[in-house]
């Protein structure tokens, strides 16, 4: 399949794009390295190296026979856009290109502009170009399992049947999302919904849980196809936080009581789960939701995990309760139905003490890179 990787220079996108070429299938990146860009806005970095993208597809190139085309551009650029779709022409286009941190959409109303304007539009642009130039490309969207928010009721993919005053329907699942980065993704749902049914766009909605870890096969076979590891208050995310913390000696710093629950899941099943839906197309008019994730941890049930796993490292790793820079609910009731990418046969890696401590040796390998400042929150909500 011709498959196009937008965002396929970031955390998720680079490993997809490795995976996809191993399977056989025909891949191009789109990325304009924004992400390279933010950690030179915020002076921090991913723990692990990252080589330039040119060097990673050569040396990808080099070591199994494949190419991966890659262009440098933004998905708020039209034309360029267009230009990309005219000679590629995709046959899946694979959606990672966004702002993906609420913090950083939280710092300020310029952060938070340029999170939605970035995000809302970028997909806007993907949904007229295969509208225009690819009709029967099959759109795989990164959604976000946070775009649920935590209600009180178990949260169904994507879909809820609903009666209301002796009638029913089955209704889009309302959505309560906690930051402005977390709205753009709601944006983009409902703006793909709406062009699915107008104009007959098949599309997949991922809603993905937190991805940590940092190795596929794939990654594994050269230090120049790493992953990057982010760690910093503003991109890193919990577990891949608290790791690093360990790894360097610092409290693991859990936000306020640590009861908030979020869903979860491997790098290596997101490599999967996307291959999933590529070989499993919607149909043409359909927005079909998949919840993407494997497990679901509180963030103080992950610390104790790092916590057992580093002592036994021969690392300290205290817990530490800091305010919280968020507004969320610290204790509340969390279920989440994740069936659909399973009956299509998703096999599951859990997060085991052996994956924990993998991820923690790779961290010291690099422990030297981590910028001690940049660990603890400086967004706030408020
Ligand atoms: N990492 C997670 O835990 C997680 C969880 C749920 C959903 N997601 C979603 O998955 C996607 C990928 O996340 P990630 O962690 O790999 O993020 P990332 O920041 O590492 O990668 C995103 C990539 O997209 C590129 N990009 C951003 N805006 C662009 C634009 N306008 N035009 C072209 N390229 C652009 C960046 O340069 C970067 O390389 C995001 O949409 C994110 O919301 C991620």
């Amino acid at each position: 399949m011709r498959i196009v990787v937008a965002g396929g220079d970031g955390f998720c996108g680079w490993p997809t794009a490795l995976y996809l070429s191993k399977q056989g299938h025909e891949v191009t990146i789109i990325d304009n390295l924004s992400r390279r860009k933010w950690d030179n806005e915020l002076h921090s970095n991913s723990v692990t190296p990252i080589a330039p993208l040119e060097d990673r597809v050569n040396k990808w190139k080099e070591i199994t026979g494949k190419e991966i085309k890659t262009y440098i551009g933004d998905l708020n650029h039209y034309d360029f856009l267009r230009e990309v779709f005219r000679q590629v022409k995709p046959e899946a286009f694979v959606h990672f290109a966004e702002q993906r941190s609420a913090p950083y959409s939280m710092i300020d109303r310029e952060h938070a502009v340029f999170t939605q304007q970035n995000n809302v539009i970028g997909n806007l642009n993907v949904l007229y170009a295969i509208k225009e130039l690819a009709p029967e490309c099959h759109l795989i969207k990164l959604g976000t399992m946070g775009e649920y928010g935590t209600p009180n009721i178990d949260i169904e993919e994507g879909y809820i049947e609903i009666e209301h005053k002796g009638r029913k329907d089955v209704l889009p699942y309302p959505k309560q999302p906690g930051s402005f980065y977390h709205l753009s993704k709601v944006h983009d749902s409902h703006n793909i919904m709406f062009a699915c049914k107008i104009w007959g766009i098949r599309a997949t909605d991922l809603n993905q849980g937190v991805v940590y870890g940092l190795h596929t096969e794939e990654t594994k076979l050269d230090p120049m196809l790493v992953n990057r590891i982010d760690y910093d208050g503003v991109f890193g995310t919990a577990l891949n936080r608290f790791l690093i913390q360990a790894a360097t000696g610092h409290e693991l710093t859990v936000y306020g009581t640590g009861g908030q629950t979020r869903a979860f899941l491997n790098i290596e099943d997101t490599v999967r789960c996307v291959e999933i839906a590529a070989e499993n197309p919607a149909d043409r008019g359909e927005f079909r939701v998949f919840n993407q994730f494997t497990e679901y941890f509180s963030v103080q049930d992950l610390a104790d995990k790092v916590s057992k796993v580093a002592e036994k490292e021969g690392l300290q790793a205290e817990i530490a309760h800091l305010e919280n820079p968020r507004v969320e609910a610290e204790d509340h009731y969390y279920h989440a139905v994740n069936t659909k990418l399973r009956d299509l046969g998703l096999e599951p890696h859990l997060l085991t003490d052996d994956v924990l401590r993998d991820i923690l040796q790779a961290v010291l390998a690099h422990k030297d890179r981590v910028i001690q400042e940049n660990i603890l929150p400086s967004t706030t909500w408020k």
